[in-house]
């Protein structure tokens, strides 16, 4: 049932270029210039009054609504907040008739996000599931639904429902997009383009998994690391780090690029792992001076860059893992890629249990 593959994590990683396929492709229409989701029920008018957006979720979910934060405001400009489901529900969130609340949940089971769904019921929001589980409690009680057509997913750790959800973001947001008017249809068309090329380009990442695993392999020397990365770098530095947390036990901390010198520096020794997410090309010459801060403390620098400016950031790195070039926006459905071979050969090395790290579970159905 591993289909070959030693782990169900490393099966489900190489699974993503078809999760990618199958999540996007009944979604776009055949001319590729827009998307159609029918399936959620959501009325135009409905659509063009909503105001602001609350995505709650929880562990890795969250990761991907915070890209997908980035990805709503930035298509269309509307504000939006990322909560952990076990902060919001007790917060007293200002939940209002023209929110839309977005509960983004693998497995459609998690307590804390099934109790934040009723939360903002109670509070008269509509609630949009993003979920991998059709008739999931989480899918049966929202309003609407989406669902990513990742497949099962039995890995403790989860690689390819995250991804699966960040394109259930640029579904979503071309689809918000497009029904208000926020976008050009040409740059619709440009995004949805590159959209198809992600599954291939994911094949292309997951054929240098040797390169991955000799770093992986030198990481698990380490009894800690770094990740660090701005905007939705940041976003996906932190699910790297989760990541690598759960099945490896290596402790490590995500942290926005430009915050470092305001303390988390004082723990960069000589040696230190750093890996650096640097795809995101208007603030690229900012992470470059901050990976020089920590360059200059000795720490070991694993650069992760687009294609194209590979070269540049290779002069200021110890070593470069280069994706293939896309839409800024899009960069995170490729670079988490690599975080994830990293965290799994990093588990293996050590010997730990990958597809069932300690003192976790698949599904979290209490408090
Ligand atoms: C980490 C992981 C967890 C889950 C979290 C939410 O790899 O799998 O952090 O993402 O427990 O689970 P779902 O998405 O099922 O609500």
């Amino acid at each position: 049932e591993k289909a070959g593959f030693d782990h169900f994590m490393l099966k489900e990683i190489h699974e993503q270029p078809k999760a990618y396929r199958d999540t996007m492709m009944s979604r776009i229409t055949e001319d590729g210039k827009s998307v159609e989701l029918k399936e959620l029920g959501m009325t135009a008018e409905f659509i063009k009054s909503i105001r602001k957006v609350h995505i709650v979720a929880c562990g890795t979910a969250y990761h991907a609504g915070l890209v997908g934060k980035t990805v709503i405001e930035s298509l269309v400009r509307i504000p939006v907040e990322t909560d952990v489901a076990s902060e919001y529900r007790y917060r007293s969130p200002i939940i209002t008739p023209d929110t839309l609340v977005i509960v983004v949940s693998q497995s459609g089971e998690t307590a804390d996000t099934l109790a934040a769904l009723r939360e903002a019921q109670r509070n008269g929001a509509r609630v949009l599931a993003i979920t991998n589980v059709v008739g999931s409690s989480i899918a049966r009680e929202a309003d609407h639904v989406l669902i990513t057509w990742a497949g099962l997913e039995i890995a403790v750790a989860s690689t390819k429902a995250y991804t699966s959800q960040l394109v259930a973001f640029y579904l979503f947001g071309l689809h918000l997009a497009g029904t208000i008017g926020a976008q050009e249809a040409s740059f619709i068309e440009e995004v949805i383009t590159s959209m198809k090329q992600l599954p291939e380009q994911v094949e292309s990442i997951l054929e240098q998994s040797a390169v991955l695993k000799q770093v992986a392999e030198s990481i698990s020397h380490h009894k800690h690391l770094f990740f660090i990365g701005r905007g939705v770098d940041y976003a996906v530095a932190q699910e790297g780090s989760l990541k690598l947390k759960e099945i490896s036990y290596i402790h490590s901390e995500a942290y926005a690029a430009g915050e470092l010198k305001h303390g988390t520096l004082a723990l960069i020794e000589d040696g230190i792992p750093v890996i650096a997410l640097v795809t995101q090309e208007e603030l690229y010459e900012k992470t470059l001076s901050n990976i020089k801060e920590v360059k200059a403390r000795g720490a070991h620098v694993l650069g992760i860059a687009n294609a194209g400016t590979e070269e540049e950031v290779a002069k200021s790195v110890d070593e470069l893992f280069a994706i293939p070039k896309t839409l800024p926006l899009l960069s995170p459905a490729l670079s988490v890629v690599p975080l994830q071979l990293i965290s799994y050969y990093a588990s293996l090395a050590l010997e730990h249990d990958v597809d069932k790290p300690r003192n976790l579970a698949k599904s979290v159905t209490v408090e």
